[in-house]
């Protein structure tokens, strides 16, 4: 079977992917005390002079210097063992982006106003709500792979889609067309309320706020999914039960663990992106029918 982008759905530490949030506390301590003991043991070696504007600091354990030497330390140590997990890239992010707020928290206290946090953070909540609670971040189909959907759904004839977790839409508005229909469901609420203003505006295809796993797939021929391997298993048994005998599964990128797509589209586009084609009940697809990648769209 093709395989997925690597370093996204071959965990090192499955204990760790399981629980993520619980992983990256548990990376966040190490770090906090790591890095410490790290620099001192650096100190050590190498002799630093930690003194801040020429003069002797008489405290160098508070000197400016050592508190950013610190933070950078901590911020690497996370990022490295979150790597080492074989948590998704974005959790390594977190990882070492997490202690540098802090430390400038604690170093600007007091000096800075608290809105632009407290806005920035209802900002993150309206956009990524579904990345802590479904570990589905936001991210976005491009041009070449909704193009390669639409000449699917040309080549077999298939004239209704659906995009689960359909972000800001551009999936739907592509395919919706030429005597095709498409909708999308998404859950966060800034993509629902662009996407869904979108659609009304350019009047190609509809968007519901409805989480994905209540929405029903019986109706449609060809159903999309950019999502994260974590929901895959459970998504691909849903669609299992639900689609119609000759409707199509698409996933981008993450292949539903021992299933073996019915075809694989490898696009010649810059992040090398994998459509896996799964035929429902109805014999879509056969094991040597997988598009050569020079005719699809670049
Ligand atoms: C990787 S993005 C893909 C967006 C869009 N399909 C595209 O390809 O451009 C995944 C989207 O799924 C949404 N999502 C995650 N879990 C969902 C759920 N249970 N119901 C509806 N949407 C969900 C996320 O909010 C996010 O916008």
């Amino acid at each position: 079977m093709a395989q997925p982008p690597p370093g996204v759905d071959e965990p090192v530490m499955p204990l760790a992917r399981r629980h993520p949030l619980l992983a990256a506390a548990v990376i966040q301590i190490v770090a906090l005390l790591g890095a410490p003991a790290l620099l001192a043991g650096l100190r050590a070696v190498f002799p630093l002079d930690v003194s801040v504007g020429g003069a002797a600091d008489p405290a160098p354990s508070l000197s400016l210097p050592l508190l950013i030497a610190t933070a950078l330390a901590q911020a690497a140590i996370a990022a490295g063992l979150t790597r080492l997990a074989g948590l998704p890239v974005w959790w390594i992010w977190i990882g070492g982006g997490f202690p540098v707020a802090i430390w400038l928290t604690l170093l600007t206290a007091g000096t800075l106003p608290a809105w632009p946090f407290g806005l920035a953070f209802l900002l993150l909540y309206l956009v990524f709500s579904n990345t802590a609670r479904e570990r589905v971040p936001l991210y976005l189909t491009n041009r070449a792979t909704a193009e390669a959907l639409t000449t699917l759904m040309r080549e077999r004839g298939l004239v209704s889609a659906l995009d689960l977790g359909s972000g800001l839409g551009d999936v739907v508005r592509a395919l919706h067309g030429e005597g095709r229909t498409a909708r999308g469901v998404e859950t966060a609420p800034f993509a629902f309320a662009l996407s869904w203003l979108l659609s009304r505006l350019t009047g190609r295809g509809s968007i519901a706020r409805v989480s994905l796993w209540e929405t029903d797939l019986g109706t449609t021929d060809l159903v999309y999914a950019f999502l994260s391997p974590e929901p895959m298993p459970a998504l691909f048994a849903k669609a299992r039960a639900e689609m119609k005998p000759g409707s199509l599964f698409v996933s981008n990128s993450f292949a539903v663990p021992e299933v073996e797509p019915d075809e694989v589209w490898e696009l010649q586009d810059r992040r090398g992106t994998r459509l896996y084609l799964y035929g429902m009940g109805g014999g879509q697809g056969s094991d040597d029918a997988s598009l050569n990648a020079a005719n699809l769209p670049a």
